[in-house]
């Protein structure tokens, strides 16, 4: 059973919807993805049995479909930009899922290191990592004898020219902030950092070339942490968002393109690209109405009405018993307008803001076209 509080620790918003690049600009064969319920395609459902209830996904998948969202999340976009189907996720042993082109290790929840604060997720960034080692593993194991299933496993070479996403850290962060002060998370946030720098390790030691590695968003902006931590305005930072927030991730995401350069040094045959998704994020929230949203602090579907829509007695979809009543967190009646999904993840029409951002290759180091083969450019 997991217990509700598990929507505040699994972290993740219509508006003009910008083109994506097209297609044809992409070649990976596959892309392996590693993270938390941003980019969840169904793990943490087929993992633990966690159950998500409609109107998740109503606006796409017209059902749940094991993401944290009415829709698409930023990997699907990417997906769909490189031309490649949608993640299925590692976990997800039923219906014969075809990891051709990818799998993804992404549960919600998850954390890098192991979480204090009971009710996380247990698979954690490392574990994931083992879980990738022996999906490959077992995958050179099936292609070396003559078996029927090849066409639903990546080629040996996929492994090498594949994509391997990260985006992960955000529940360390948000999680920490229930029993440490923000002086000691900012003091553990290296330690938090050495396991990416393992995983990366590990991960380029299995044949691992091309990283992408998110960093975190600016979570003292989403209304599920504003309506816990921010009600007091004295602790607001100029975007009114949770400043303590907004700073551990400000210091986590420093770390992590120090971590990126210095393993782009190590590793020199590999492409090790840091993506700003704070920076992308933010501009968003702050500058939503140019985007064609509205109040990105409300969220669509949840409880409680304004400023924030969130409770966290209760999930996006639920109906449950509050002060003796009966009460159901319902959606907007018009989701695309939102930033905020659920008070911590964003709606599909935000995560396709996000990712058309992300493509466009300015919020990267190195820039996209400084490392990207030429026909990555545009
Ligand atoms: C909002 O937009 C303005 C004008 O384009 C820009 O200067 C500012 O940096 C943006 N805000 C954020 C937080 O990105
Ligand atoms: C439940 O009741 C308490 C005490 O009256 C109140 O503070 C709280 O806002 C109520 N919660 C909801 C969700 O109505």
């Amino acid at each position: 059973m997991v217990s509700k509080t598990l929507l505040i620790q699994i972290i993740i918003f219509s508006s003009i919807l910008l083109p994506l690049s097209s297609s044809r600009d992409y070649n990976y064969p596959a892309v392996f993805n590693f993270g938390d319920s941003n980019s969840d395609t169904g793990g943490l459902v087929a993992g633990i049995g966690f159950h998500l209830d409609p109107p998740n996904g109503h606006l796409y998948f017209k059902t749940p479909s094991g993401r944290l969202s009415d829709g698409r999340l930023i990997v699907d976009f990417l997906m769909e930009a490189m031309d490649l189907p949608f993640l299925n996720p590692y976990l997800d042993s039923i219906g014969m899922p075809s990891f051709r082109k990818g799998c993804n290790f992404a549960a919600g929840g998850s954390t890098i290191l192991p979480a204090a604060v009971a009710a996380s997720c247990p698979f954690t960034f490392g574990v994931q990592v083992d879980q990738f080692i022996r999906f490959k593993t077992r995958v050179l194991e099936l292609l070396a004898k003559d078996t029927n299933i090849d066409k639903h496993l990546p080629t040996e070479s996929s492994f090498q020219k594949g994509l391997y996403i990260i985006d992960i850290g955000q529940n360390d962060l948000t999680l920490a902030f229930y029993t440490k002060t923000l002086d000691e998370i900012l003091a553990w946030i290296p330690t938090i950092l050495l396991e990416v720098e393992t995983g990366i390790k590990t991960l380029y030691d299995q044949g691992a070339r091309n990283f992408w590695i998110h960093n975190t968003g600016p979570q003292g902006c989403y209304p599920g942490i504003l309506s816990t931590f921010g009600t007091d305005p004295s602790k607001l930072d100029e975007l009114a968002c949770v400043s303590s927030n907004n700073e551990a991730a400000k210091v986590f995401n420093l770390r992590l393109h120090a971590l990126c350069k210095k393993s782009q040094d190590q590793y020199a045959d590999a492409n090790i690209i840091y993506v700003d998704i704070f920076t992308i994020k933010s501009n968003l929230i702050a500058n939503y109405s140019q985007y064609g949203f509205k109040n990105p602090k409300l969220a669509c579907c949840g409880y409680g009405g304004p400023p924030f829509n969130f409770d966290r007695q209760i999930m996006c979809g639920q109906t449950q018993i509050i002060n003796g009543t009966s009460v159901t967190a319902k959606a907007c009646s018009s989701s695309t307008e939102y930033i905020s999904w659920d008070g911590v993840h964003f709606t599909e029409a935000a995560n396709q803001y996000v990712a058309s951002q992300i493509l466009t290759g300015k919020y990267s180091d190195p820039p996209f076209s400084d490392k990207m083969p030429s026909h990555l450019k545009f």
